[in-house]
């Protein structure tokens, strides 16, 4: 009993300006989606096809990230799945996240999405083996489809994180499904709807998968800031208590996701970050300079993920590129590859491994310019060959932190790059 009085005499103590922060979290689904009427309008055609008991046929859905096409997904397919069970209709709306399809692995592939979809029709989930072959969930899926004679309409959401190999046997196998010797498949059909945020991937794909899976395109458009300012507000009347949360703010954080592209999920990370940081700082009102606040500390989430899952010599190779720009004083410096080779090279030494060789870690440059975490420019030095120049992307307050935590990570204190520093 004791117990239970302690626990609501500390809920009563702590402060907190959020009414609800589930409202914040990816997987809410917010009451009304607003400036997406003409996306659901041209999206609609596909799932009212299933409902009419018309043939179903296939579309890509682009659109840059955080805009709102899995939101419209997820509330077009429940209303869906709705209509289809009340009016008796064998059809049913299945999404599968391209994303993350299992646990222990980070890498999704073909069978992994068949298998998924596989458990995701079966009554008994215990028939299906974790060691078969993409034929044997495509088998599987058939007869679960003709068992029931059902209709799907398949949304793969993110379908650019599979290969190009991956999507075009995906493709190829769903819509050709008519084509298959399995059972009888009159009764069934699959709608597939792509969902993805890179507009060239059709252009990759074989011309057989091209060609069956069809050209139809529907385009979402980003967000103004305007428009991320309404969606914003919803956000905030329901997940902030009353008179904790102002325009200011809320147009702070709606303009930081226009700039993103117009990215509604990076603007409503901001909003609830703000939350938090006032909540830590016991304050009842969230104001703009704690958005400034989550800016920083966003930008060192963000950065020190993509670090943390890095190989020990991108560390290695990143603490040099660190220690070279502190060398130069600037915080828009910058170095060149055999600079920052050379503090490598002291780091391994320092740490007791052996270094890789410049080549190797000239391509370690490359992927770190492609993780968008430095930008590197190649410039010619006329008869002396070519270099290249290599700034880190993120901002000087967000550098500092990174560091710190990052040599931490490796193993090596700031007092002793700072010694390193000095021998070059
Ligand atoms: N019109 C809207 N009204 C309310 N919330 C929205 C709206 N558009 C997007 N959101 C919210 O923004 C966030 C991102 O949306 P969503 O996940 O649908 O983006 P996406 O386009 O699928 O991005 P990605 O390509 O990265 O998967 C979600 O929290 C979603 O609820
Ligand atoms: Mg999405």
């Amino acid at each position: 009993m004791e117990n239970i009085n302690l626990s609501l005499d500390i809920r009563q103590d702590i402060r907190t300006v959020f009414k609800d922060k589930r409202v914040f979290s990816l997987e809410y689904l917010p009451e009304s989606i607003i400036y997406r009427d003409k996306e659901i309008r041209a999206i609609s055609p596909y799932f009212i096809s299933a409902l009419r008991g018309d043939p179903l046929y296939h579309t890509w859905v682009f659109g840059a990230s955080g805009i709102g096409k899995t939101l419209c997904m997820k509330s077009l397919g429940a209303s869906f799945n709705d209509k289809a069970l009340k009016m008796g209709i064998n059809a049913k709306y299945i999404r599968i996240s391209c994303r993350n399809q299992d646990v222990y692995s980070v890498r999704p592939t073909a069978t992994k999405v068949l298998r998924n979809l596989a458990m995701n029709l079966s009554y008994n989930i215990s028939e299906i083996k974790r060691n078969w072959g993409s034929d044997m969930y495509v088998e599987y899926i058939i007869n679960c489809l003709c068992k029931r004679k059902l209709k799907i309409i398949l949304v793969l959401d993110d379908i650019h994180l599979l290969s190009v190999k991956d999507i075009n046997t995906l493709l190829g196998i769903f819509s050709r499904i008519h084509d298959l010797d399995i059972e009888d498949t009159r009764d069934i059909d699959i709608g597939v709807i792509a969902v993805t945020n890179k507009p060239f991937l059709p252009d990759e794909l074989t011309r057989d998968v091209k060609s069956t899976f069809g050209r139809r395109i529907i385009n979402f458009l980003p967000y103004n800031a305007v428009q991320l300012q309404d969606i914003l507000s919803e956000r905030a009347l329901a997940g902030y208590k009353p008179d904790t949360c102002g325009c200011g703010v809320v147009a702070k954080c709606a303009a930081v996701g226009a700039q993103e592209d117009g990215d509604a999920r990076t603007a409503i990370t901001y909003l609830r970050v703000a939350g938090e940081i006032a909540d830590e700082n016991n304050k009842n009102k969230i104001t703009e300079e704690d958005v400034d606040i989550a800016e920083d500390l966003i930008e060192v989430e963000q950065v020190t993920e993509v670090l943390r899952a890095q190989p020990r010599h991108t560390k290695i190779l990143m603490a040099g590129i660190f220690a070279a720009q502190k060398k130069n004083k600037d915080e828009y410096s910058k170095i060149n590859t055999t600079v920052v080779f050379k503090y490598y090279e002291l780091i391994c030494l320092r740490l007791g491994y052996k270094s890789l060789t410049q080549r190797r870690v000239s391509t370690i440059i490359s992927e770190l310019d492609e993780l968008g975490i430095v930008c590197a420019t190649t410039i010619s030095k006329g008869r002396y060959g070519k270099t290249r120049e290599i700034v880190p992307t993120f901002s000087g307050k967000a550098k500092e932190k990174i560091n710190l935590q990052f040599l931490q990570d490796i193993g090596i204190s700031d007092q002793e790059m700072d010694q390193l520093s000095i021998q070059i």
